[in-house]
């Protein structure tokens, strides 16, 4: 016999007891977006350069540039935003910070920065001297560069999987273990002052590293007596991976698995911007209490007293619940199955993307996509423009644009992912929404043939990709 709940499902097509994710919320404020017409966004692309940093929001329909800063917060963290304690110093908030990431991420000291690169900035200013090596699992932008501008020298240590986007391994963030050893015997230890250990790779396609592995760093670097700084901008996504993929982790509170990684590492940058559901903020934080106190030294000059660093009481306490917010498993769950929704989506139509779906967006292959457009017309760049024309959908080049010019020959980098990033806000779009992006990835692709390559006309010094014009080639 059937049951009630049975027929329930049953009449609604769904087979009994399947339970697809689903917000763990309800929707209180909403914002309105704009759809603009294909004149309109023919004048707004070519007027930006055909670079989408340059667009203006509001010519944006569904803005997937980033899911940094751009999360929705919640009823209880707009309530903590009113209890801002607006101290110059010792401001209560700080406090709540400070416990919020002793608690959930186990480090000691807390240094407040207004974001990840402020922690960046700190950490290697800190510890790198002219001619050191940090190793790391795949570089990110900024990170890479405040490595460099304290005279320091990134090397890649992923494992090759990682730069293969057809490549369905599990784990594309782990580190390759022979690699490593490799790089520390040529350079010796002394040379190395930590290694760069982020979780969910975003240059990989939001690519988790697996526990396993992350457990192997930890020794190999313990026998050589190297720190290990942790890139914690997205844990919760990477615990997320483990929680669903490696054996013996399943079940698993994600909570428990994110302490777990930082209990490996000596300390963390952090942009709160991303799984920490904030607009703005991010921080260090170390175990070693002479790094903390040259950070601390160093805090005020760059970001502000070490009790605030460049946040408003009101933004540290967001900060603070945020940080619980992002560790609650029904909220991950649903935050990585809308990306998965919108990735199954897009490959169902046969568009070439990076495998397997990643922690915080789908990335579009776009040297598969477009093989017709050259690298030194930047396809990404291209595919990025041509998806804005088409539907006001808002993507990211992540690939030569990104990945900028070698300091020592001036040389272009050629990374092997050429990709454009399709990136989710936390909270903020619905299937809906999704269902759109899909409709417009897949009708550019069915007229891939007609798009062109670029010419760069302008190139900033640093980090080009924020502020590079374009013309069509
Ligand atoms: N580390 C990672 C892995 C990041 O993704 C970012 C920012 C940072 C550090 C720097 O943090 O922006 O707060 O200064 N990523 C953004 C993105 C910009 O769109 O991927 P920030």
């Amino acid at each position: 016999m059937q049951t009630p709940q049975a027929r329930y499902n049953f009449e609604f097509g769904m087979p009994a007891r399947k339970r697809s994710w689903a917000e763990p919320f309800k929707i209180k404020v909403v914002e309105p977006v704009r759809l603009t017409t294909p004149e309109q966004r023919r004048a707004a692309i070519a007027e930006a350069g055909y670079n989408t940093f340059l667009l203006r929001s509001e010519d944006v329909y569904i803005d997937l540039l980033t899911d940094s800063g751009t999360s929705a917060m919640s009823d209880w963290q707009w309530a903590g935003m009113m209890l801002g304690d607006e101290a110059y110093a010792g401001s209560r908030n700080f406090y709540h910070l400070e416990a919020a990431i002793q608690k959930h991420y186990g480090y000691r000291y807390v240094i407040p920065t207004h974001q990840g690169r402020g922690a960046e900035h700190i950490l290697s200013r800190a510890l790198i001297h002219p001619g050191d090596v940090i190793p790391g699992n795949m570089y990110f932008t900024t990170t890479r560069l405040h490595q460099e501008l304290a005279g320091g020298r990134f090397v890649d240590v992923i494992i090759p999987e990682a730069h293969d986007p057809e490549s369905p391994h599990p784990f594309k963030g782990n580190v390759d273990l022979e690699r490593l050893e490799e790089v520390i015997r040529e350079h010796g230890a002394s040379r190395i002052p930590y290694l760069s250990i982020a979780t969910s790779v975003n240059m990989a396609g939001g690519q988790p590293i697996s526990l396993g592995n992350l457990r192997a760093v930890r020794d190999l670097a313990d026998r050589h007596g190297i720190r290990i700084m942790h890139d914690a901008t997205r844990v919760a996504e990477n615990a997320y991976f483990i929680q669903q993929r490696e054996p013996g982790q399943e079940g698993r509170p994600i909570a428990e698995i994110v302490r777990e990684i930082c209990s490996l590492t000596d300390g963390c940058t952090m942009s709160a911007k991303k799984d920490a559901l904030v607009n703005i903020g991010g921080f260090l934080a170390v175990n070693d209490r002479e790094i903390y106190e040259e950070a601390r030294n160093l805090v005020v000059v760059y970001e502000g007293l070490h009790t605030y660093g460049g946040m408003s009481g009101r933004d540290m306490e967001a900060v603070a619940r945020g940080i619980e917010e992002s560790l609650h498993d029904d909220h991950i769950r649903a935050r990585v199955g809308q990306v998965l929704y919108l990735g199954y989506k897009i490959r169902a139509a046969g568009v070439p993307i990076v495998e397997p779906i990643g922690g915080h967006g789908v990335f579009l292959d776009a040297k598969r996509f477009l093989p017709h457009v050259p690298r030194e017309q930047y396809p990404a760049q291209a595919l990025a423009a041509a998806i804005y024309l088409d539907s006001g959908v808002r993507s990211m080049e992540r690939g030569t644009v990104s990945a900028g010019r070698n300091p020592q020959t001036g040389e272009e980098n050629r990374p092997k992912l050429e990709l454009v990033r399709l990136t989710i806000p936390r909270r903020v779009y619905t299937q809906a929404h999704m269902d759109v992006v899909a409709e417009s990835v897949e009708a550019v692709f069915g007229e891939r043939d007609n798009i062109r390559g670029l010419k760069m006309v302008y190139e900033p010094r640093y980090l080009r990709f924020f502020q590079a014009r374009f013309e069509p080639a």
